[in-house]
């Protein structure tokens, strides 16, 4: 009775509101995993919660084919659930998925219980894992967009094609709060705000799971890697990080609480430590924040290897074996082992020995066992190529244009040197110019996405989209730089050039990584580059400097002598067409930047920073020896356009309310430039006076609008209390009384909460 209790007020909160027929599905899934559970044995318990990564099962002499015999004894001795990752070389064909996961359904189907096995991926910007895949911007494009219905319906996309891919399951989105702009991942996330990352995270789910992520349309999102992985003090990947629960709550857990109220079904866990305690080891987070109070009922994975790595790097665990009851009995569901059977080995004999209650592999079964269910894999796992006639279409590759377009961020645009005519003599250079690799990051085809030019040979890079659009003959190109290498041959070589061009395109950014590969010590861009860009800007020509990087790496040393600046960040297969366009005017920008660009490594100040983060600029007006403190080289939310936007009337319905009151604004927004546009509206609020200290400002809506010249458009907010709360020292989100002032662009407008 009292768990009955539990979980109906969890899902209130949560704020699952069920419809009766979802919740006779559910307790018809609810019936059957019950039924199936209770003919299982132990080991084939254990078996489900247990992950392999493909390539254990490949034939040594056929790389990307499975041999049979290491198939057979992953499925019927060790009972596996679930496989994931690529086979080898990297990016399957359809029909090569198609034939992989007939291999594995057709062992499974001799099982005993024929429990089919979860496949899953990081198809984390289309189906990235698959050749020929429409593949959007990563993550952090899609957030600088600031369009939640473009970025899902990007998201329906990616799931109808890794489905054709016969995969139901993806790792994405990717929630972490990046708090060190040099982290290597910082491009998975949606940047440095909490809302704006709950509101994409939520487009996203949306979009994977569909209204019945059963469809064959549809895959299981995964939210990772909970929680605050991407907050590492030092900004290297997998190194601690030093969150106080209060700011864990008030911030980073939102963006899951908002996920897992819009139905995620999974949740992979964080390779980091905070404070000290490994997240894979924390009851407190794993069972009793996520799963008790956040009432989150889906499938807790672990990353890559991270039980192991309990015992071999965090070192809370004197062996493996003991790792494994530590973090099951946290609250993990899932081990991505992946590359052996100790999990399974071990977690049996700690269940036979009473270290590990049934009742906790009962729960981590039964929740992985209604994740089949509910993907429908009892009925189907092998997709029919015949249903999925627009795989890679037109029509999907457009969507990723149109994505890849709003994402592109103009933060600089002196003189009008933007858009470029067609008459102008162009040199195009610099070490991103002509490279797929540059564009798609990591996660492209294969891990480190390595192999982006061979799998995108059709794509257009920069160079390529530019030559389409003139004739080749018409454009100047040489790489001019090497991301890494100091060529001044080279260099020499884009000088010369450039005397006869009329304006320089030089394109900046970062080789493709992820994880600790991409780790770096140093947020400059890299001496190669600058020199290039120094050389450069002496020929005395308007240099439009295009960022290509997945972080912001400072470009304080030359960006004043640049006309503008692009931020690209990785935009993708057709990020090379969209940002031609865009530069030729054919397309208005309309991104924003999601995070705070440093001008200085030390000064890495978000925009919602505390009003004591810049005492020196306070000072300054008194005294020049204190230098700047906050100057962001672009703040968060910057974002140009070639028309212009008038903000007027902002107006709210009270200007005094309640604890119980909402709050009606309302601005109209005029496009009085000469051409059309969009423009993402950002309402900010600030709170005079709090316990907590205050944030100078922090964004609590946006809606993004297209306007003709000319045209006016009324945009409608409401703020309701929770806008005005924050987490206080008992971790309580409370409000206090006092005054909060809106802002919208340039307009603001208090209000007095009594
Ligand atoms: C990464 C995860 C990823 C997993 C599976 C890990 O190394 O941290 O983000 O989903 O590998 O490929």
């Amino acid at each position: 009775m009292k768990n009955t209790k539990f979980i109906v007020v969890a899902l209130f909160f949560c704020g699952a509101v069920w419809s009766q027929e979802a919740r006779k599905t559910r307790a018809a899934i609810d019936a059957k995993v019950s039924e199936l559970l209770s003919k299982m044995t132990l080991e084939e318990k254990v078996g489900q919660m247990t992950q392999i990564t493909v390539t254990v099962f490949e034939d040594a002499q056929k790389p990307g084919y499975f041999d049979a015999a290491k198939l057979k004894k992953g499925i019927q001795e060790y009972h596996i659930g679930s496989i994931l990752n690529v086979p080898n070389p990297g990016a399957p064909t359809l029909q090569r998925w198609q034939e992989t996961m007939t291999a594995i359904t057709n062992e499974a189907n001799k099982s005993r219980l024929k429990i089919p096995v979860l496949y899953g991926i990081d198809a984390i910007h289309g189906a990235s894992y698959t050749a020929g895949a429409t593949l959007f911007p990563q993550q952090i494009g899609l957030a600088a967009t600031f369009n939640t219905e473009l970025v899902k319906r990007g998201a329906e996309i990616s799931a109808y094609e890794t489905r054709a891919s016969s995969i139901p399951w993806v790792f994405s989105p990717d929630l972490d709060f990046p708090r060190n702009p040099a982290w290597s991942r910082m491009w998975e996330s949606f940047g440095e705000d909490a809302y704006l990352s709950s509101k994409m995270a939520v487009a996203l789910v949306d979009g994977f799971e569909g209204s019945n992520v059963g469809s064959k349309y549809s895959v299981a999102s995964c939210m990772k890697h909970y929680i605050g992985y991407g907050s590492t003090t030092t900004g290297k990947d997998r190194t601690p990080s030093i969150i106080p629960e209060r700011i864990l709550r008030q911030y980073d857990l939102t963006i899951y609480q908002a996920a897992i109220k819009a139905g995620a079904k999974s949740v992979m866990v964080s390779s980091g430590e905070i404070n000290g305690t490994p997240v894979h080891s924390s009851k407190h987070l794993i069972t009793d924040i996520l799963k008790k109070e956040l009432g989150f009922e889906g499938v807790v994975v672990t990353d890559w290897k991270d039980i192991i790595y309990l015992n071999t790097r965090h070192k809370i665990a004197a062996t493996k074996r003991d790792a494994v009851r530590i973090a099951v009995m946290a609250g993990i569901d899932m081990s991505m082992v992946p590359e052996e059977f100790t999990f399974y080995t071990d977690l049996v004999d700690l269940v036979q020995k009473g270290e590990v209650p049934m009742s906790r592999i009962d729960d981590a079964v039964t929740r992985i066992l209604r994740m089949k269910f509910e993907l429908n894999l009892f009925q189907n796992t092998v997709a029919n190529l015949k249903d999925y006639p627009k795989f890679g279409s037109a029509e999907h590759i457009q969507e990723a244009y149109k994505t890849a377009a709003e994402s592109i961020t103009l933060l600089k645009n002196n003189d009008a040197v933007l858009p470029l005519n067609k008459e102008e003599k162009i040199l195009v250079t610099g070490a991103t110019a002509n490279s797929m690799k540059n564009l798609n990051g990591g996660w492209s085809y294969t891990w480190q996405g390595e192999n982006a030019d061979t799998y995108a040979a059709d794509k257009l890079t920069i160079l390529e989209a530019f030559q389409a659009k003139l004739g080749k003959e018409n454009v100047l190109y040489t790489a001019g730089a090497d991301i890494e290498k100091e060529d001044d041959a080279e260099i020499q070589k884009a000088v010369e050039l450039a005397q006869k061009a009329s304006k320089i395109v030089l394109c900046l950014g970062e080789k493709n990584y992820t994880e600790t590969p991409g780790d770096i010590s140093n947020l400059y861009m890299s001496k190669s580059q600058i020199k290039l860009a120094l050389a450069l800007s002496k020929v005395n020509k308007p240099i439009i400097l295009v960022l290509n990087e997945g972080r912001p790496r400072l470009i304080s040393d030359f960006e004043d002598k640049m006309s503008a600046v692009v931020q690209c960040y990785l935009p993708g297969n057709e990020g090379g067409r969209a940002l031609v366009d865009i530069l030729y005017g054919e397309v208005n920008p309309s991104g924003r930047l999601p995070y705070n660009y440093p001008r200085y490594p030390n000064s890495l100040e978000k925009y919602n920073r505390k009003h004591t983060e810049s005492l020196a600029d306070e000072e300054q007006n008194n005294d020049a020896k204190y230098e700047k403190s906050y100057s962001p080289q672009f703040e968060f939310g910057t974002g140009l356009s070639y028309t212009t936007f008038t903000y007027s009337n902002l107006k709210i319905d009270k200007t005094e309310i309640t604890n119980t009151d909402e709050i009606k604004v309302t601005v109209e927004v005029t496009n009085s430039g000469k051409r059309a546009g969009k423009e993402s509206v950002l309402l900010y609020l600030s709170d005079h006076y709090a316990s907590i200290t205050p944030e100078v400002k922090a964004l609590k809506r946006f809606e993004k609008i297209s306007l003709e010249p000319n045209e006016t458009k009324m945009v409608k907010f409401t703020l309701n209390q929770k806008d005005l709360q924050f987490v206080n020292e008992d971790l309580k989100w409370i409000s206090e009384k006092g005054t909060f002032t809106i802002q919208i662009a340039n307009l603001k407008k208090d209000f007095l909460l009594q």
